[in-house]
């Protein structure tokens, strides 16, 4: 590893222009990567100008590793992750240099847990998928509320988010996976996702209160396993935080197999296409009045339990926070990590919480 520099890759995007800044904001040393030249230049600019840029393309391997032979920490913000990820995550490894992403992808997550592993550990460097609000918050809390329960029968991870609007390479990443289904994680196994989406009620935290849920297959299910023993982890989102409105829950065990097979069809296509028309993502205002709560529930075996919260707004700010934080914990002389982990398992997970107050973050284990 050559030195402290950090390279972000697809730092032209809606997310990787916040990870620049975020880096410029903490004084940190950093190349700002990407296929466009142009784009680069404009944001180098927009930094004050004295920031390098380099612009390579995913197809050209030499110059990837070119790129990345100089840094100590990639930063890759270029989604969706199953399409364009692989290209990166193999220069970083091969260059020596720790690498950590902003996927929401499930299989993305899984994919690199099981073929990267190996690679990362003999090359002695961490890859860590999945550093931004998907799925920091809820995998650091799950570790806490588990801590000395274990093993625990059952783990569920809750979200609820209110006036959360997603950037276009969000929508478009959701998209596909959406179509593909994912895993969930039962009877101490991974399994596919039924198709169907039974109703349920869960109990968040004051003011949010008693909330129409689905489960879904999140990033958890393919990381939360891996460093958490327990039977069966359920991964829930409010209905609001689907479809934009608690009222629509009844409709729901109808509407997503609906909306899954029909990605399947042409229709998907046309999806597609109308992603490309989006606007690139919310304004800064818009991004502030979004609410999170993130809760993960905890029952041991023997019947203890325990309770876990994290708080807080603006989705996609925190994600350049959390990616740049775990890019400066990597950089430390001490961090040890090799191979993929998860948050929890790369880094302190109570420290890395307490690190975020700055950003609005807040976080609470019940006594109990
Ligand atoms: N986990 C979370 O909480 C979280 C938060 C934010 C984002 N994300 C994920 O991060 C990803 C990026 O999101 P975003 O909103 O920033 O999307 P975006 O604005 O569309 O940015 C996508 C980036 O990928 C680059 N890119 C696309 N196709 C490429 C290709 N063929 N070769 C090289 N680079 C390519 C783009 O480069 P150009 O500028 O040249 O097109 C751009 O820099 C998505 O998968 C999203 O789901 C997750």
């Amino acid at each position: 590893m050559a030195n402290g520099v950090i390279a972000v890759y697809g730092a032209t995007g809606y997310t990787g222009t916040l990870v620049a800044h975020e880096l410029r904001r903490r004084g940190l040393d950093c190349v700002l990567a990407g296929r466009d030249a142009g784009k680069l230049a404009r944001l180098a600019d927009s930094l004050g100008g004295d920031v390098p840029t380099h612009a390579v393309e995913l197809e050209d391997r030499d110059g990837l590793r070119h790129l990345f032979g100089d840094c100590a920490v990639v930063v890759d913000c270029a989604g969706p992750f199953m399409r364009y990820g692989e290209p990166i995550v193999r220069a970083a490894i091969e260059t020596g240099s720790h690498y950590v992403d902003t996927t929401g992808e499930q299989p993305w997550i899984d994919l690199l847990h099981r073929r990267w592993d190996d690679a990362a550990r003999a090359a002695e460097v961490a890859v860590v998928p999945a550093a931004g609000f998907d799925y920091v918050p809820g995998d650091l809390i799950a570790h806490l509320a588990a801590r000395g329960l274990e093993p625990l029968r059952e783990l569920t991870i809750a979200y609820a988010t209110r006036d959360v609007r997603p950037t276009r390479g969000t929508t478009r990443t959701a998209l596909e996976q959406a179509r593909d289904g994912g895993l969930v994680y039962d009877d101490g196994d991974w399994r596919p996702a039924p198709l169907r989406t039974p109703r349920a009620r869960f109990r968040f935290p004051d003011p949010v209160g008693w909330q129409p849920v689905m489960r879904y297959p999140s990033g958890e299910v393919a990381m939360v396993p891996r460093h958490v023993r327990t039977r069966r982890l359920t991964t829930l989102m409010t209905v609001e935080t689907l479809v934009g409105s608690a009222a629509a829950a009844p409709l729901v065990p109808l509407l997503i197999p609906a909306f899954t097979l029909a990605l399947r069809t042409p229709l998907g296509s046309l999806l597609h296409a109308a992603v490309d028309r989006l606007p690139e993502g919310p304004s800064e205002q818009q991004r502030q009045a979004a609410r999170f709560t993130v809760v993960a529930v905890a029952q041991g075996e023997d019947g203890r339990s325990r309770a876990g919260v994290v708080r807080g707004s603006d989705v996609y700010g925190l994600t350049a926070v959390t990616v740049v934080e775990s890019a400066v914990r990597m950089l430390a002389p001490e961090f040890a990590g090799v191979g993929v982990h998860a948050p929890a398992s790369a880094f302190d997970p109570a420290s890395f919480l307490d690190a975020l107050a700055d950003a609005g973050i807040s976080w609470e284990l019940d006594p109990a």
